[in-house]
């Protein structure tokens, strides 16, 4: 069976679309949005403009690079949340017409499942090994930070997640009060490539189990940084490198000391990691170390594959489509929804 998939994604600010045949990436076009930076964060209303300028222009050159025709499609797969009610709007809702006008089928995806489907993109003339299942997968975003029993492409159970703040949240908290541009991670990693990750410890959450807790630490960055700038007002500068080392450091050992625990726990070695905060250059190590020191297989996502991006959300619904997992036209957009 030929399936040709149109993925549609913008539940934040990141308006996308790809084409997937048969699991293989054919395009994967993504205009981010710069509006939000000097805010420093995501306006809502700003994002939504920005789909609705971004989506048909997107749509058309996702088409155009994989060298698919409208009439080729078998199915458009979209976000449908969890995300911006503002922003998914907009791409449900041009799923919804693009689909009714070709006559073809629409497939519903879970933002986080495609985040984590993104493992089984295949790229022609590429190799690419896939996790079987079941696998664990870290799913770190700026505003999810979970760990995830993958036990098929459509059963995933939720073992553990933050209670208070996502890890990219906080180092992106973190970052704003150093007055550091936004998203602060990119920025965090970069300096933090030359810094040094002992300099400065900062406070870790006792949390039972394997849920998580990042609000302590933006706390703890905050109040530490207060203290140091009252002896020495120029201390960020003096210290950024140092400071974003120590930050990163601090947030890995979090993330990783729980999946340690989840691995044992549930007797996994193969470990994939997903979403913005997996393209952190930290993180990726300690991904290196644990495979050699733990002996676990370790599925790490291409660059483009980290952030949001109409790739995941294609594969994802390409196996729904497999399915014939389909979803009607009346079908809402959920701001808050979860795997499972
Ligand atoms: O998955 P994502 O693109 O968006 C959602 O949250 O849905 O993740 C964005 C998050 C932001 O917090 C951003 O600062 C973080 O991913 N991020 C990074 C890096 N690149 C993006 N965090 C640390 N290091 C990076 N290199």
């Amino acid at each position: 069976m030929n399936a040709v998939i149109l993925g549609i994604e913008s539940s934040c600010d990141d308006t996308s679309a790809a084409v997937i045949k048969d699991g293989y990436l054919l395009s994967n076009v993504v205009a981010s949005q710069a509006v939000h930076e000097k805010y420093g964060g995501v306006v809502p209303e700003l994002a939504s403009r920005a789909h609705q300028q971004n989506i048909v222009p997107v749509v058309h050159e996702a088409l155009r690079q994989a060298n698919v025709g409208k009439e080729d499609l078998s199915a458009v797969a979209f976000t449908r949340g969890p995300g911006l009610m503002g922003s998914l709007l907009v791409g449900v809702s041009f799923a919804k017409g693009f689909a009714r006008a070709l006559g073809i089928p629409m497939v519903d995806v879970n933002h986080l499942a495609g985040h984590v489907l993104a493992h089984f993109i295949k790229v022609e003339g590429e190799d690419s090994v896939q996790p079987r299942f079941p696998f664990l997968c870290l799913l770190v975003s700026g505003g999810n930070s979970q760990i995830i029993l993958v036990k098929a492409y459509n059963d995933m159970q939720i073992l553990g997640q933050t209670i208070d703040d996502a890890a990219g949240e906080a180092i992106d908290k973190c970052s704003k009060v150093m007055g550091l541009g936004y998203p602060g991670g990119p920025i965090i990693d970069k300096l933090a490539r030359q810094g040094n990750p002992k300099a400065f410890a900062f406070s870790k959450p006792h949390i039972a189990g394997l849920d998580y807790s990042f609000s302590g630490l933006k706390t703890s960055f905050l109040y530490s940084l207060r203290n140091w700038l009252k002896d020495d007002p120029d201390f960020i500068e003096h210290h950024k490198a140092d400071l974003a080392a120590s930050l990163e450091a601090t947030v890995v050992d979090i993330l990783m000391d729980k999946l340690r625990r989840a691995a044992r726990q549930y007797g996994i070695s193969q470990v994939a990691v997903a979403g913005g905060v997996s393209a952190n250059n930290g993180l990726r190590q300690a991904f290196r170390d644990h495979a050699q020191k733990y002996g676990w297989t370790i599925f790490i996502p291409k660059f483009g594959f980290t952030t949001d991006n109409a790739a995941m959300i294609a594969m994802a619904g390409y196996f729904k489509y497999r399915d014939r997992d389909f979803c009607p036209m009346d079908a809402p957009a959920y701001s808050r929804v979860s795997l499972k």
